[in-house]
């Protein structure tokens, strides 16, 4: 029975670099995560895109002096570029700077303002006189009313770090040219989150038994400790979509309200690009499909409280104002797997300070599965981990190389000497030959197991571990003895191998899939086992982006245990990984002058 999944991945904000933190936390696990359940012959839809919107494009573009859409545009570029290098198979990774999205948004607000979650209210908010404009928090800056530092941010107090109100910053100067601001009254739509509370509550109880206990614990203390309260969802900002009410012109949606409105928004684009315009629903709003999220725990309020919330108000007015159709309630959350953080040196990884690993940067010297396992075995999924460069030197080296890697040289080198190039004809397999693929074959449930946990460690481990077995059978067989006095034994010892190598490439394709591609082509099939990954040029009214897009495989439904048959030809092989110098990692550490 194949099911409809959506895996729902963090937009990144398309003003700073990706670097591994923010691999490690969202992106690659979500692209394991869809691969396995593809391979395994559900209906993926993966989709995500840039974070266009909001003050941290803004004040990127201040510094630099751009307008907001450049910014936009430069990193845009940027992120499909590596998404498309490192592997990640987005059927649609976008922007929120496009018709389609803001319209979605729109129709969101104005369901959730129709079904009377939402009201207009009066607040205080610093305004420049000398700038002719009211100021977000960020770009004010004064003195910490809690601990008296100096330079607090409106929004945050880096010293202490507490979150701060920000019209209560003492001695307050506008970032952008230390003019001195003035309250003054605005109003904003606020999200009647209250009257929401009991829902979002039942949501989270509903799904305590499986989530991570980090994420519905933190999500439930919060609700319980403050209560929910109303929040604005409105912005003084000119860089944004338009609040769709007479006389809101000046205003705009807070990216927070709208970008996380890209996961239905994407889905919907993504459907009018492949013409069939309806075909979301499957994803939306059939009850029986599943929606994960993959962020990170920063992110863990807006997706386990306030994305739910909004599902929850909107409930069956979007589709009818939206496409005039009959109404149907969009799909809650199924799972929001947060992980932690990924460091560096315990210290968390900063653009501004010079800290941490550019992924783009990266990939100009080590390939991406090398990267995608590194990350992989430290993952963060129940506690920070930390990114090491002596440690990812000895983990290429004596696990993704020495254990797996050389399994498949060394077995695939011989066979290819003694057999001309052709599986060795193993007639009927002794026990220990069938002892062994019985424990490989069990990896199509067990590995299956922990990956539909989203335990993605565990299932990497529980693969490596069969990767392991292997290689003890072959110490045991020692077919480079057998062969000199009995060929028949051996070449039923190496198609033994040959077949286990074949299940480790599929049980490994979904962390591994450049590697497990190119073992796939040597071991001889003519189909690749995934779709390919193309770009689009897509224009509208806000102008022309590059989207990224995945077509799907051959090899859907292809989880299943290696068939492969004696006497058939394979391609010499070539290795699959490479070894790396310890050097390296003084290198490496160099470059970041620290
Ligand atoms: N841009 C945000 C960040 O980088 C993440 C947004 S996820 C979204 O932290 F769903 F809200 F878009
Ligand atoms: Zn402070």
């Amino acid at each position: 029975m194949s099911q409809h999944i959506l895996v729902a991945v963090a937009w990144p904000y398309a003003s700073a670099d990706i670097h591994v933190g923010n691999v490690a936390g969202s992106y690659l696990p979500a692209d394991i995560f869809a691969r396995y359940h593809r391979l395994k012959g559900n209906h993926v839809l993966m989709v995500s895109g840039s974070d266009a919107h909001g003050t941290p494009i803004t004040v990127k573009a201040d510094a630099e002096g751009l307008p907001p859409v450049e910014v936009f545009q430069r990193y845009h570029a940027d992120f499909v570029s590596l998404f498309q290098q490192l592997g990640l198979n987005y059927d649609l990774f976008t922007s929120t700077h496009t018709e389609n999205h803001a319209k979605v948004s729109q129709a969101i607000f104005l369901a959730l303002n129709e079904n009377g979650f939402l009201y207009p209210e009066e607040q205080q908010q610093w305004y420049s006189p000398a700038l002719k404009r009211f100021l977000p928090d960020r770009y004010v800056e004064g003195t910490c009313y809690i601990c008296g530092y100096e330079q607090a941010r409106g929004d945050q107090c880096d010293n202490c770090g507490n979150i701060l109100d920000g019209t209560q910053l003492i001695n307050p100067r506008a970032k952008t040219d230390g003019s001195t601001p003035e309250l003054r009254k605005t109003s904003h739509f606020f999200m009647d989150l209250a009257k929401l509370q009991d829902q979002v509550v039942d949501f989270l109880e509903a799904r305590q038994d499986y989530w991570r206990p980090n994420v519905v614990k933190r999500s439930l203390g919060w609700i319980k400790a403050e209560g929910l309260r109303g929040r604005p969802i409105t912005r003084d900002l000119d860089w944004g979509i338009p609040v769709p009410v007479e006389g809101w012109e000046d205003k705009r949606l807070y990216v927070w309200f709208e970008a996380v409105i890209g996961y239905l928004s994407a889905a919907i684009e993504w459907a009018q690009l492949n013409g069939e315009p309806d075909a979301w629903h499957k994803w939306w709003t059939d009850p029986k499909a599943r929606a994960y999220y993959f962020i990170g725990k920063d992110n863990i309020d807006f997706h386990a409280i306030m994305w739910p919330a909004q599902l929850a108000g909107v409930g069956e007015q979007f589709t009818r104002i939206f496409a005039n159709e009959t109404g149907k309630p969009l799909n809650l959350p199924y799972d929001v797997p947060a992980n932690e953080f990924l460091n560096m040196g315990d210290r968390k990884i900063s653009g501004s300070q010079n800290w941490g690993v550019w992924v783009l940067d990266f990939l100009t010297r080590y390939d991406p599965d090398a990267l995608r396992y590194y990350i992989t075995v430290n993952m963060p999924e129940t506690r920070d981990a930390n990114w090491d460069w002596d440690d990812f030197v000895a983990r290429n080296n004596n696990e993704l190389v020495a254990n797996w890697g050389n399994l498949v040289n060394r077995t695939l080198s011989f066979a290819h000497k003694h057999w001309n190039g052709h599986f060795p004809d193993a007639g009927d397999l002794r026990p220990q030959d069938k002892a062994l693929l019985k424990k490989i074959e069990a990896g199509f449930e067990s590995v299956a197991a922990e990956l539909e946990a989203v335990h993605l460690r565990a299932a990497l481990n529980e693969a490596f571990r069969l990767a392991t077995e292997t290689n003890k059978y072959l110490e045991d067989q020692a077919p480079w003895t057998q062969i000199k006095t009995d060929k028949p034994a051996a070449g039923q010892t190496i198609f033994t191998a040959i077949k286990a190598i074949d299940n480790l490439k599929l049980l490994l394709a979904p962390f591994l899939p450049h590697t497990a591609e190119q073992l796939h082509h040597i071991l001889g099939y003519k189909q690749p086992l995934f779709g390919e990954q193309y770009t689009q040029s897509v224009s509208d009214d806000l102008g022309e982006r590059i989207a990224l897009r995945y077509k799907t495989g051959a090899a859907i439904g292809a989880w299943l245990p290696s068939q492969l048959q004696p006497g058939k030809f394979f391609n010499p092989p070539v290795p699959l990984f490479k070894k790396l110098e310890p050097e390296i990692a003084d290198q490496e550490r160099a470059r970041l002058g620290h």
